[in-house]
This record gives structure tokens, C-alpha cells and sequence, in this order.
């Protein structure tokens, strides 16, 4: 048998499903340990502008502004923000050289800018990728070292300046994660700098600052954001009954607001709702992790750019089938939360599912992937489990068998995997 044979067939036994769950364990109870914290939020329509006084009276008066150009430049929306600067007379800088994937070029740019402009704390302005971005910039500025060597678990452990995070998105949760995902320049490559230091200490949640976004991204992030909560509870071997508390609040609120708020963008009862779900969902994550919906999303990202929150609607409910039985308690149990009835938990789990596909389909999302290619297949799975396990502590660890069935089912009937 050769070496890789072996090594697959030994990932499917119960000597390696056991190996993971003795990790986790472990791992579970260094989160005992960890001081999780939570930023502190302002809430509401049009309380971007309450924001340079929190700034003025937290003790600054000189901030660096991460953003990308869009928001900047094209869709203005910043404007009432820096107005709002300009009349306290506290002064910023913009940078909006941000990519979709901010680069290590990103942060060096940034770190050069908070030191030349002697800036004392970072906005970080939009979706995931600034904010990933401030969060970098942060990290290497205090540490003086580049992010490359800051990725890694715990490799920060310094107070980073202070990140006041306004969301213009409501899935990542980024505002409230302690991760950093910052993309190799030179190599493409994806890694992520994670450590409780750069979680932000100020979460802005303004449902005017969304109220622009249209329905296609308002859908796939408000599913990413609901994939982050579910996956987190079906976890919740890391969780505490916070996170668990928060995972809830989060599946109720977007149950009951996504599809008005994806019908109508100028809904900001419907915004502000998904606004609170997304943060509840990301700090929920952050310590209950997220799992092999995620793990199988981020490698179609890798190789064919699949958008991250499109994967997560799709990939969700063919996972949470295949979990089966492992899942049903906790499915149920955000069944009832949302008020889907049945009369057994496997009714529950079930028609909990089918809310989730019943949801896609009315927001134009497909059932199925179709640009996974045969050939591919391995690699997605190589991939996928290496981000799984032994980290994530999924409700089945999954073997190469596993996987072969879930992207079969995520690539439809009739594409069963062949190589
Ligand atoms: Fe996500």
C-alpha cells in the first residue's frame, strides 16, 4: 500500500476520529483561559455620525482611515462620518488602497501611514476586507514585524491601538472576530493572523450604512452570517452558554428578517436585525469555531473564486444533511428557537433544512455548485480536511469518504464524484 493510501485509510479509522476528539478536548480547555471580550456597540440608523465623539472622548484626536475606494470614492459612504470629523476638528487620514483580499502590500502601506501621521488609533470602514486589514495594520505596528510572521495562533499578544470596526455588510462578523486573513502577494497565499488582541474594541452598527447593498450580496451574506451561527451550535464543544446564548439570538433574527431585508434594502428595522445577527453570529464563531461548511467553502474560494458567501448558502444545508442524526438535537433545537415545528427532533432538524433551502430558493440562490471539476476533487478534500480537523469540532469527523458524499451532493444528481 502506498504512503498516501495509508495515510488516507488511517484519516477514515477510529484511531484518527479519536485523535481529533482528544485535541479537542485539549483545545477546549485552553478556552477557559482565553479572555474573549466582546466589543462595545453602538446601535441605530444614522449613528455613524456618533462616532468621531466616541473617538474624541475615548482620547483621540488622530485616527487612520481604513477603507477600500469604493466606499470612499464612488458610493460616498463615508461622507456623513468625515463631515461629522471635520465639524469636531479631529483629524484622520484615509487610506483606501484596501483589496478584496487585502495583501501583505495593504498592511505594510498602512503601518507606514499610522506612523507618518502619528495617527493613535484605526476606523476600520466596510466589509470583511478592511476591517481585516485594520486589524493587520494594528497587529504589525505594535509588534514591528511583518504579517507573514504574525500569522499563526497567539503570535500578537501585545495591545494593539484601539479599532472602532463599522460594518457596511452584515455577515462576517469581523467586527467582533479575533481573526485577520491577510493574502501573500507574491505567493496568493491565504493565511490568517488570529489572536484576542485585534478583536475591535468599538463595533458601529448603522442599517443605513447597508441599505444600499444589493439583494444578490444581501442574501449571501446574511447567509454566511446564519452559517457562522449554525455551524458554531452544531459545534458547541468550545462554546459557553454565551456563545450558545448568542447563536440563538442570531438564527432568530435572521430567520425573521433576512428575506425583508433582501425584498426591501430600505428596510432598517430588517437591517439593524441582520446588523445584530451578524455580530452575535461572529463572535459565536470565534469561540465555538465554524465548520465543514466553511472548510469545503474556503477551498472553492481557492480554486475557483467562489464568492465566500455564496459557498456558505449553497454548501450549508448538504452538510447539515449529512451530519444526520450527530445534529439533529442541536438543530432541533434552533427549530424551536425559530418556531419550525415537528413533532421528533429528527422532524425538527429536518424541516429546520429545508427552511434554510426554502430561504436560498426565494433569494434566487442555487441548490448547487457546478463549477467543481473532477479532477479537482481530491485536492478540495485534501484541503478542506486539513482546515477541519482537527481544529473544528464538527458534530462527525468527517473521512475522505465523507467528503467524496458531501461534494457529490453539493454538486447535484448526477455528478458523483469519479476519481
Ligand atoms: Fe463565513
Amino acid at each position: 500500500m502506498k504512503v498516501r493510501e495509508l495515510n488516507e485509510s488511517c484519516k477514515s479509522c477510529p484511531f484518527y476520529r479519536a485523535g481529533c476528539r482528544i485535541y479537542q478536548a485539549v483545545f477546549k480547555l485552553g478556552m477557559y483561559v482565553i479572555p474573549w471580550g466582546m466589543p462595545q456597540t453602538i446601535e441605530g440608523p444614522g449613528c455613524i455620525r456618533k462616532l468621531p465623539d466616541l473617538i474624541r472622548s475615548r482620547g483621540f484626536d488622530n485616527v487612520l482611515i481604513v477603507t477600500d475606494e469604493a466606499l470612499h470614492t464612488k458610493l460616498r459612504l463615508l461622507d456623513p462620518f468625515l463631515a461629522e470629523m471635520n465639524r469636531l476638528n479631529l483629524r484622520y487620514t484615509v487610506y483606501d488602497k484596501v483589496q478584496p483580499n487585502p495583501t501583505d502590500v495593504n498592511v505594510r502601506e498602512g503601518v507606514e501611514i499610522f506612523r507618518k501621521e502619528g495617527c493613535q488609533a484605526i476606523v476600520a470602514f466596510g466589509g470583511g476586507s478592511p476591517m481585516d486589514c485594520a486589524k493587520g495594520i494594528g497587529a504589525c505596528h505594535v509588534k514591528n514585524k511583518s504579517a507573514e510572521k504574525l500569522q499563526g495562533l497567539f503570535k500578537v499578544l501585545h495591545r494593539i491601538p484601539t479599532i472602532f470596526a463599522v460594518p457596511t455588510t452584515a455577515g462576517t462578523g469581523s467586527e467582533t472576530t479575533v481573526a485577520a486573513v491577510i493574502t501573500d502577494s507574491q505567493t496568493h497565499h491565504k493565511a490568517s493572523i488570529n489572536d484576542v488582541s485585534i478583536m475591535p474594541k468599538y463595533a458601529i452598527l448603522d442599517p443605513e450604512l447597508t441599505a444600499g447593498l444589493p439583494g444578490s450580496i444581501t442574501a449571501t451574506t446574511g447567509m454566511d452570517a446564519l452559517c457562522h451561527a449554525v455551524e458554531a451550535y452544531t459545534n458547541h464543544t468550545y462554546n459557553s452558554r454565551l456563545e450558545q446564548k448568542l447563536c440563538r439570538d442570531a438564527v432568530r433574527l435572521i430567520h425573521d428578517n433576512l428575506l425583508a431585508a433582501y425584498a426591501d434594502g430600505k428596510n432598517l428595522k430588517a437591517r439593524m436585525a441582520m446588523q445584530k445577527a451578524a455580530f452575535y453570529a461572529g463572535r459565536a464563531f470565534t469561540r465555538g469555531c465554524v465548520g465543514n461548511v466553511h472548510a469545503l467553502g474556503h477551498t472553492l474560494g481557492g480554486l475557483y473564486g467562489t464568492p465566500h458567501g455564496l459557498a456558505m448558502s449553497v454548501i450549508l444545508p448538504h452538510v447539515m444533511r449529512q451530519y444526520g442524526a450527530k445534529a439533529y438535537r442541536r438543530l432541533a433545537e434552533l427549530a424551536d428557537v425559530c418556531g419550525i415545528g415537528g413533532a421528533t427532533q429528527e422532524q425538527k432538524a429536518k424541516a429546520f433544512i429545508c427552511w434554510i433551502e426554502q430561504t436560498n430558493a426565494k433569494m434566487n440562490i442555487p441548490a448547487h455548485l457546478d463549477v467543481i471539476r473532477d479532477e479537482d476533487v481530491p485536492q478540495i478534500i485534501r484541503w478542506a480536511k486539513k482546515e477541519a480537523n482537527p481544529l473544528y469540532p464538527t458534530p462527525a469527523v468527517w473521512s475522505t469518504a465523507d467528503y467524496r458524499r458531501c461534494i457529490a451532493s453539493i454538486r447535484g444528481a448526477g455528478k458523483e464524484e469519479t476519481t
